[in-house]
């Protein structure tokens, strides 16, 4: 069975020269609840592949299966919270009423207690992207899209966040499309590693994350797959 499938899918985008071709023939299954992580250099269409997994995008060729209408979860490349809402009114704004009740307990699982009525002009970009995160959570989604979440962060920052998602994605397993720049981040937080890269982009290569849920991005035996992570990625450029 699978979530979610990407058969022969292509995209290309009008451009003032003419047409541009960004993904081409992309095939990837994803089974229920399994963490997949898309590496790939920046323009490669890693944000435009979730953008179809999202039906946000409609694929020029191919199509975007679901066995289950998705229920999404959406975390931006940036943390897209309105400056003129409060925290929990960016957060009710995308939910329905019944997951109000639940917006407290939501901004603390991310480290957020009682910052609900602070706006995002007061937060730091690690606390707006962790608002995002809370915002995306919230809906107890079927399906969570993570678009290069700590990109912009310092990589102090990134690395407690990044340990704080692996446990709140222990709490409420999910599909889990995750897109990042940082090899160590994909092998920490997913079960499988694709790699996009050619032009235009297909699908290169993956690697099976084989590792108990509960990781330390210490363990000699994660850093052993990160470092075949970065052979593959090499070979794939
Ligand atoms: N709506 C659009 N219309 C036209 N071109 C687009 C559109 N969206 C993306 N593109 C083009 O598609 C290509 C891939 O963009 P995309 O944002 O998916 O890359 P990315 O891999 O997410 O990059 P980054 O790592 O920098 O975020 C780029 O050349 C971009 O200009
Ligand atoms: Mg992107």
């Amino acid at each position: 069975m699978t979530a979610l499938q990407f058969q022969g899918v292509g995209v290309t985008f009008a451009s003032a020269d003419g047409a541009r071709e960004v993904l081409r023939g992309i095939d990837l299954q994803v089974a229920p609840g399994e963490r997949v992580a898309l590496l790939g250099r920046s323009g490669s269409g890693k944000s435009t592949l979730l953008n179809l997994a999202a039906g946000l995008l409609r694929p020029t060729q191919g199509q975007v299966i679901y066995d289950t209408p998705p229920r999404v979860g959406y975390v931006f490349q940036d943390a897209r919270l309105l400056p003129w809402l409060r925290l929990d009114q960016n957060l009710a704004l995308v939910s329905p009423p019944e997951y109000h009740p639940d917006i407290p307990s939501a901004l603390t699982r991310v480290g957020l207690a009682g910052r609900g009525s602070d706006y995002p002009g007061q937060l730091s970009l690690g606390m707006a992207q962790r608002a995002s995160l809370a915002r995306a959570l919230l809906i107890q989604p079927n399906l969570l899209l993570l678009d290069e979440p700590f990109g912009a962060l310092d990589e102090l920052t990134a690395g407690e966040l990044r340990n704080q998602l692996s446990r709140l994605l222990r709490q409420q397993p999910v599909t889990t499309l995750l897109v990042t720049h940082h090899p160590g981040e994909a092998v920490l937080l997913s079960d499988r590693v694709v790699v996009l890269g050619g032009q235009p982009t297909q699908l290169l290569g993956e690697l099976k994350i084989d590792l108990p849920p509960s990781r330390d991005p210490d363990d000699e035996g994660l850093l052993r797959l990160v470092r075949e992570l970065r052979g593959l990625i090499h070979t794939a450029d």
